[in-house]
């Protein structure tokens, strides 16, 4: 399904062992991915430039000596001889090159990481058991690997400022910061919005924001991933938890069709935080500051944990029964959501097919951002119409659904986790019909629907997305759901089974063997074997429809409409 990629092998030599790397690399990426060998390092960043400012990637190298004349290479014993470099050299400012041999635990090197960590020890507080980057901390874990183990140092330290906000949600701790300028290039490189900067010279020196700005921008957590050491700190999950005690899960951001990889942390049924994950094909290492936030949904005040039927809390088998029998009623029509999951797709595309029902999705368009927010803020509206649930893009869908409303050509809707009211649609033509709402929160929809079955959020249960390149992504429940809720695909399952659809079942497994042998695109794919990165689908198929998506990341938009739509 993806393509693949001719490289460019040459050999450098790690420590005395061969290895073949791709030329031009950076050397400590390279030396990490194919010799499994850790070059230490804090300024550097594969995603920004260099700067070659900390000086921990010092290593030996060297290159097999050549004849002055006749440049041929010169042996010793058999073997080309090397001529090592009198002084060593940053690893973060090299790149691979056929030959290169690099000493990265010679006597020299491990001298100069001593003397190094030494040197930024100076005067960095010593506050290990309160610093919130515990468990995190590349100084902690340096000086421990590397360090000296006992300081010299008889001067006063220079003490810098403490606990200072340099926007609405990042908080500064001077005296901790090594001065990486990591956080500063970021600003400037990524997200073009150059607010960060050093003043003053020497032990002096110290970050802070321009003279009136702050690092407002919805990218500023990002140097608070990037910060090697405690400096910056996320107010949100500040002193909350320590790193050690939680749980990561590997996710996708559910905030626009960019399909940001994502990690969720998680503690004994609670969420405390969400981290980038890297996809270079995706996001890079980077996410939103909005997507963060995301995991408060699970805590909404709005959840629903009890199915009701014309208001009154029933069981969820009763709640069913009553929606079974409304759905096998005349005039039905579903009314889905991009925020579903393929796998849930699939399943109201049987249900569809059987009741021989229209289908219609709530879009959710809004401008892009050009960078990881596209113009289509769910996740998986591809995956409607890679499943056949829809198959035009949706962005006329809340016409159609009044102009059938208005007609009376529908008496039962089935809506999966949309609220019509806040889409546009007149509550007098909802209160019409009977509605059926399955959804993990309650809305206007939901309050005027006949029968309501509460669902998980995309943090409670897993499956996976089609973003908007026609990667399909996968997700890992994070949390369980609340007591006595079950998943969508459970609830749809029993719901299909209830209309006469063949062979539901809510196992994973048995869902994606149907969507095999009915979806040509996915007939390769198995849920339990997709790789963390996605699988690049063939979308060729798809190629004439017109979607909403502008420029962002990773991704050229072919045709795109307006956003209004
Ligand atoms: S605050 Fe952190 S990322 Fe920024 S320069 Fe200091 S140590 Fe580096
Ligand atoms: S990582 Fe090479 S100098 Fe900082």
């Amino acid at each position: 399904m993806s393509e693949e990629v001719k490289i460019d092998l040459v050999t450098i030599n790690v420590d005395g062992r061969d290895v073949d790397v791709p030329v031009g690399m950076n050397l400590i990426d390279a030396v990490k991915k194919y010799a499994k060998v850790e070059i230490p390092h804090y300024c550097y960043h594969s995603k920004l430039s260099v700067a070659g400012n900390c000086r921990m990637c010092l290593v030996e190298m060297g290159m097999p000596m050549r004849d002055r004349d006749s440049g041929e290479v010169i042996l010793e014993e058999g073997k080309p001889k090397i001529g090592w470099m009198p002084k060593p050299a940053i690893a973060c400012s090299t790149k691979t090159s056929a030959g290169l041999h690099i000493r990265t635990q010679s006597p020299m090197v491990k001298e100069c990481r001593n003397g190094v960590m030494e040197f930024l020890l100076l005067n960095h507080p010593l506050d290990c058991p309160i610093c919130d980057q515990a468990g995190e901390c590349r100084l902690q874990e340096f000086s421990t690997d590397y360090g000296r183990g006992y300081s010299r140092y008889i001067e006063e330290k220079n003490v810098k400022p403490k606990r200072s906000r340099i926007g609405p949600r990042i908080t500064l701790d001077d005296e901790r910061c090594i001065l990486c300028s990591r956080c500063v290039r970021f600003s400037q490189e990524i997200t073009k919005d150059s607010v960060l900067g050093f003043v003053d010279r020497g032990s002096y020196s110290t970050l802070t924001c321009y003279p009136g700005r702050e690092l407002d921008n919805n990218y500023s957590l990002n140097v608070v991933d990037l910060c090697p050491v405690g400096a910056l700190t996320d107010n949100d999950f500040r002193f909350k938890m320590r790193v050690w005690f939680l749980k990561p899960v590997k996710s996708i951001c559910t905030e626009s069709s960019v399909g940001v990889n994502t990690e969720v942390w998680s503690r004994e049924g609670k969420i405390y935080r969400i981290t980038p994950r890297q996809n270079d094909d995706v996001n890079d290492t980077w996410m939103s500051d909005s997507g963060r936030r995301l995991y408060r949904r699970a805590e909404s005040e709005f959840r629903l944990f009890e199915a009701a039927v014309a208001g009154a809390p029933v069981t969820r088998d009763q709640a069913l029964e009553h929606a079974g029998a409304l759905l096998r009623g005349e005039r039905v029509a579903l009314v889905v959501s991009g925020h579903s999951t393929v796998e849930e797709h699939h399943l109201l595309k049987d249900m569809a097919d059987r009741l021989e029902a229209p289908v219609w999705m709530v879009p959710h368009v809004a401008e892009g951002d050009g960078f990881l927010i596209s113009n289509d803020r769910t996740p998986n509206t591809r995956g409607a119409i890679v499943t056949g649930l829809i198959r035009e893009t949706p962005y006329d869908h809340i016409a159609k659904i009044k102009e059938a409303l208005e007609h009376k050509s529908v008496e039962t809707l089935l809506v999966v986790g949309e609220d019509l009211i806040a889409a546009g649609v007149d509550r007098s033509l909802l209160e019409q019909v009977q509605v059926i709402y399955i959804g993990p929160e309650q809305n206007e929809t939901s309050q005027l629907a006949t029968v309501v079955i509460p669902s998980l959020t995309v943090f409670e249960k897993s499956g996976t997305f089609i973003n908007q390149n026609f990667r399909i992504q996968k997700f890992a429940q994070a949390i369980p759901g609340p007591k006595g809720v079950a998943s969508d695909l459970s609830t749809l399952c029993h719901l299909a089974g209830l209309i006469g659809c063949e062979g539901s079942s809510a196992s994973m497994e048995s869902v994606w063997e149907s969507i095999r042998s009915k979806i040509p695109e996915l007939a390769q794919v198995h849920f339990g074997n997709l790789p963390d990165e996605g699988l690049l689908m063939d979308a060729a198929r798809f190629a004439h429809l017109k979607f909403c998506e502008t420029q962002s990341l990773h991704y050229q938009a072919v045709n795109p409409e307006p956003a209004n739509a």
